[in-house]
């Protein structure tokens, strides 16, 4: 197996470098290969993404990355010509984000409550394509367009991939979440391949809601959600919310797919670069862990995969919430246990 690493930026250096100690503990001998990508090179040489790097990238099994993005560069050059530009060139149409509430975690909501859902995010279209444009800039005049674009191929296929999903898990429940009230073009689409889609899965229980009102649902009646499918830009909003339920953006995991392996998927935590906390052993490993344990899952590693979630599900049973350790700590304490 052969695996690209792309630390990046930021914490991502230091979450990155325990997800792998994780890695070697349960499947020693992964090769691996780093890409110095992300800010320190593009400051460097004014490189993001050179094309040969992206071409080497292309031939791996794998692609692991840690968190993109700094303070030195203006917001959004590393973020667009970096991490979306893999995301699309690979084709990382399935933007996979489980939300789990683990045993012992304590969520803002309080108690308890039952929290087990995915949500399959679009990863390639919607309004993160760049499609748009200013007239009269810095004007009083100016006029701003960001054109979500929604393929009946696009979207076919992440529906389809959400379904098949969901006749796989217990409750066999499908949400798709938009906003149709309002936008009635993209939202059509998006209905009518639901709904088309879904006759061909029987068993799975179809369910629409609109994403303004899955931000009150997500708190009050969580449960209520197994698997979530939707597009790039209420994918990205529904799983920051998802990830704070869930005990925080410390601990939620991603994997941008290609379900069918035509190039390699990409692992990363949610979470940002979080310069203000980068290098001093303060960020919680524990997304790019369980981002370990997706690429695993989805490379056909399942015993090696279910091994890391048991042992993270574990350590968060026992975690001191006031004290669960530095980063390094965190790392070695799940790397042993994933050794043991
Ligand atoms: C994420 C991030 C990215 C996104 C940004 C950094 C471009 O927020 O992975 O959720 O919007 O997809
Ligand atoms: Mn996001």
């Amino acid at each position: 197996m052969k695996l690209g690493v792309i630390p990046g930026d930021g914490i991502g250096i230091d979450v990155t470098a325990e997800a792998l100690r994780v890695l070697d503990a349960v499947l020693p001998g992964v090769e691996k290969i780093d890409y110095d990508l992300g800010a320190a090179r593009y400051l460097r040489t004014g490189e993001i993404l050179p094309d040969s790097v992206l071409h080497e990238v292309r031939g791996h099994d794998a692609i692991l990355l840690g968190a993109i993005g700094d303070p030195s560069v203006p917001p959004g050059v590393l973020e667009r010509d970096l991490l979306l530009r893999l995301r699309f060139e690979l084709d990382h149409y399935v933007n996979l984000r489980p939300a789990k509430l683990y045993p012992g975690v304590a969520t803002p909501l309080g108690g308890a409550p039952e929290i087990d859902f995915v949500v399959y995010r679009e990863g390639t279209e919607g309004p993160y394509t760049g499609n748009g444009g200013v007239l009269r800039r810095a004007t009083p005049n100016e006029v701003a367009t960001e054109v979500s674009v929604n393929t009946a191929f696009g979207v076919e296929r992440v529906v389809r991939a959400a379904f098949r999903k969901a006749q796989s898990r217990e409750k066999k429940r499908l949400t798709l979440v938009h906003k149709t009230n309002v936008l009635k073009f993209a939202g059509g689409l998006w209905q009518r391949t639901v709904d088309a889609v879904g006759a061909e899965f029987p068993e799975v229980t179809v369910d629409y809601n609109h994403v303004d009102a899955v931000m009150i649902h997500l708190v009050t009646h969580p449960e209520r959600y197994d698997v979530i499918v939707t597009d790039n830009l209420f994918g990205d909003i529904v799983t920051d919310l998802a990830a704070a339920v869930c005990g925080g953006i410390g601990l939620a995991a991603s994997a941008n797919l290609n379900p069918d392996r035509q190039s390699p998927s990409m692992f990363e935590p949610v979470h940002g670069s979080a310069p203000d906390i980068a290098g001093q052993d303060k960020a919680d490993p524990t997304a790019a862990v369980l981002s370990v344990a997706l690429m695993l899952d989805h490379l056909g590693e399942a015993e090696a995969a279910a091994k890391i979630e048991s042992v993270v599900r574990d350590d968060l049973a026992k975690r001191d919430p006031e004290n669960p350790g530095g980063t390094r700590e965190i790392g070695e304490r799940l790397a042993a246990a994933a050794a043991a």
